[in-house]
Order: structure tokens, then C-alpha cells, then sequence
């Protein structure tokens, strides 16, 4: 499989697939995970494949200093003209146009970083995985969000395409195609927990990400429908045999002992 690391032919897709029902559900459930472990004083954080910035806008409106990263000059902009709308943010946000293997390896460290959504696109998980573990401070936290691939299969077996999710089950794929009509390569919450741990990090409980709602393709319920969702699928997010099953897997690891905070 080859790497993306331009987005700009893809970014108006990403966007709005970001803005429906079922991207938001994404975002609400991960960021909700994500602020719960951190402190309430401002920490700083490293938002890596920032894509056009809605979790480096969620991060910086409760408080904390991002940097938004990302190799595409086309999503930094998209990221650029959300914070012109939100002028009180402008301060605590930093865009730096760099994929993970050009993030300074000068010794800085973050208290928080964050690669959401990106690994999957990329050729192979331990190389980019090391590049983000080494940036994480003493006490901070590493929070990974990536394709589940114990669950390849699982949305094409519940949109009725049985051929192509027989095909992807029997074959034990690791691939498959994404959101964005891309082939995008998924990781194993143990084998991400492996890797924390190889670098010296300590695992905290992982989540699944969409496990009821992923396949509904025109998705477009009504608030109190999304509330409802929404806190079905929170449930089911961090308890198994449900969160093997989610789309995405979101895994924490923090340098040091688990309790410990930035
Ligand atoms: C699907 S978007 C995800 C954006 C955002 N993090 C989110 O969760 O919505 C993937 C992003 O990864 C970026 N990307 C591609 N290759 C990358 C690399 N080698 N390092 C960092 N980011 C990369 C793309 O430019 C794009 O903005």
C-alpha cells in the first residue's frame, strides 16, 4: 500500500464526511475520552496529522496550547481559516507544516500527543509510532486513533455487501477501503498497547470507536436520536465484547504510571 501525505485532493471529502453525524460522533467520542485524562490547567500538546483541525479547536477551547501539525499545506489552511472564526483561540493554537517524520527531534517533549486518524493512510505503524512516543514527556500521554482491524469486514458485512466482507473476514485483511475511497491499513488495539509498552509507556483502557452506527452511510438523526446514540455507543466503547467491533480503535498510553498527570 502506498502513503498519502497530501490530502488535498481528498480534503473537500474529508471535511464533509468530518461534518456528518457520523464523523461528529467520531470526534464527540473521542475528545470526550481524551479530556478526561487531562488536567484541568493547560497542558501542551501536539496534535500530529491535524487535518483541518477539529480536535486541535476542541483542545484549545478547553484551555490547552496545540500545536496543529500536518505535511498537507491544504489542511493547514483548512485548519488556518477555522481559527479565523474563532479569534479567541488564535493564541493558544501553532500551525507547523510537518508530517511525523519531520516533527523536531531536538529533545522537546509535549504533555499530550495526539495523532488521530493518520496511521492508517501510512505504510507501516512502528516507524511513525516510535517518531511519536519519543515526544512524549514524562507523565504525558500518547492517544492514537486509528482503523480497528480486528473489525475489517464488519461494516461491509452490515451494509449488505456480503461478497466483499466475506472476502475481507476469510482473508484475515488488514486493508480496506475507508471513508475517502482509500485503501487504509488498520492496527490491533494489542499490538498498539505492545508498541506503548516497547516505549516505555503504560496502556490505559482502550476504546472502540463506532461500533452501532458506522455503516449508516446517511446518517441524519434528529438531537435527541444523536444524544441517544451517542451515549449508547460511549457505553459500548470501553466495555468488550462491543468496543472490538467499532470502526476505529483509540488507545492512551502515558509515560510513567498510569495515575500519573502531565
Ligand atoms: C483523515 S485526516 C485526519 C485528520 C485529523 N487528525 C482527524 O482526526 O480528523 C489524515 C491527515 O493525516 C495527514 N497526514 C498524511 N500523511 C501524514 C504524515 N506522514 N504525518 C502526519 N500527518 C500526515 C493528512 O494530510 C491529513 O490531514
Amino acid at each position: 500500500m502506498g502513503t498519502l501525505t497530501d490530502f488535498a485532493t481528498v480534503g473537500p471529502a474529508y471535511t464533509a464526511h468530518s461534518r456528518t453525524a457520523r464523523g461528529r460522533l467520531r470526534h464527540d467520542l473521542v475528545a470526550r475520552r481524551l479530556l478526561a485524562e487531562l488536567p484541568p490547567d493547560p497542558v501542551r500538546i501536539l496534535d500530529a496529522g491535524c487535518g483541518d483541525g477539529e480536535m486541535t479547536l476542541r483542545l484549545a477551547a478547553a484551555g490547552h496550547h496545540v500545536t496543529a501539525a500536518d505535511p498537507s499545506a491544504d489542511m493547514l489552511a483548512r485548519t488556518a481559516r477555522r481559527l479565523i472564526a474563532r479569534p479567541e483561540l488564535d493564541q493558544r493554537v501553532r500551525l507547523l507544516k510537518a508530517g511525523i517524520d519531520e516533527l523536531p527531534a531536538d529533545g522537546s517533549h509535549f504533555d499530550v500527543v495526539c495523532c488521530h486518524g493518520v496511521l492508517m493512510y501510512l505504510a507501516d505503524t512502528p516507524g511513525p509510532y516510535a517518531r511519536l512516543a519519543a515526544l512524549v514527556g514524562s507523565g504525558g500521554l500518547l492517544s492514537v486513533l486509528t482503523k480497528n482491524r480486528s473489525a475489517i469486514g464488519f461494516r461491509e458485512a452490515l451494509r449488505g455487501d456480503y461478497p466483499a466482507a466475506h472476502h475481507l473476514i476469510e482473508l484475515g485483511a488488514d486493508t480496506s477501503i475507508g471513508n475517502l475511497g482509500l485503501a487504509t491499513r488498520g492496527d490491533t488495539a494489542d499490538e498498539l498497547d505492545r508498541l506503548a509498552a516497547e516505549h516505555g509507556l503504560t496502556p490505559l483502557s482502550w476504546q472502540g470507536i463506532r461500533v452501532f452506527t458506522d455503516h449508516h452511510d446517511d446518517w441524519n438523526p434528529a438531537p435527541d436520536t444523536y444524544a441517544q446514540a451517542l451515549e449508547t455507543e460511549w457505553a459500548a466503547s470501553t466495555r468488550d465484547p462491543y468496543r472490538q467491533l467499532g470502526r476505529l480503535v483509540h488507545t492512551l498510553a502515558r509515560r510513567g504510571p498510569a495515575g500519573a498527570t502531565p
